[in-house]
């Protein structure tokens, strides 16, 4: 297979992160929640991921800012989602390639934990775990058996509590 280049993405990547998640959703409800997130203070741009074969880009990885309320006051977590691979390009480890780099530079720069809303079987092979291990929940509208989250830091979720996920992600789920 072609390398895969995992990288931050810039400022002339958001129409083609555009084209990505719209050829691998159905609807723009994914395209748009890119883009809000993007304008808003939760958005981190070295963690918003893009995969690259021969400078086009094929797959992109995005983990934002969310809140853990729990009973020992508020802590800042980070929440992926949504990912996405063009539909050509799956299946090739893609996804792999993004997760890993995500998991490997959110640690680098000392988020503590990713919690996850959705595919639970897409992601427990990464090292996710079911979010009842840690007694978290979310305010988003989703089965509590979706919900995974992997520590960066061992203890970070300790006490478990609620995710509160910004509200631009209410929209699609
Ligand atoms: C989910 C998604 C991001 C996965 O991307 P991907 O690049 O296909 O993922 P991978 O290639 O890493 O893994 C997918 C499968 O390919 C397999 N695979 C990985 N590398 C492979 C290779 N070199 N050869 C053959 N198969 C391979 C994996 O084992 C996995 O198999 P399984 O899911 O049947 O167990 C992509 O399918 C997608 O965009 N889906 C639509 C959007 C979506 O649902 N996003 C997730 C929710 S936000």
């Amino acid at each position: 297979m072609e390398e895969v280049i995992v990288r931050a993405e810039s400022p002339e990547d958001v129409k083609a992160i555009d084209v990505v998640n719209l050829s691998a959703f159905e609807g723009d409800a994914e395209a748009q929640l890119v883009d809000a997130v993007r304008r808003s203070p939760d958005f981190i741009r070295d963690l918003s991921l893009v995969a690259e074969i021969n400078g086009r880009i094929v797959g992109h990885l995005l983990l934002s800012k969310a809140a853990l309320e729990g009973e020992g006051g508020r802590k800042s977590v980070l929440v992926l989602g949504p990912m996405s691979v063009v539909p050509s390009q799956s299946h090739r480890g893609i996804g792999v390639a993004l997760m890993q780099a995500a998991v490997n530079r959110a640690r680098d720069m000392r988020y503590t934990a990713i919690v996850i809303a959705g595919r639970p079987d897409y992601y427990e092979r990464f090292g996710f775990k079911p979010g009842s291990e840690f007694s978290i929940s979310t305010n988003l509208p989703v089965p509590e058996d979706a919900v995974t989250a992997m520590e960066l830091v061992s203890g970070a979720l300790a006490g478990g509590g609620r995710v509160v996920y910004p509200a631009v992600f209410e929209a699609i789920y």
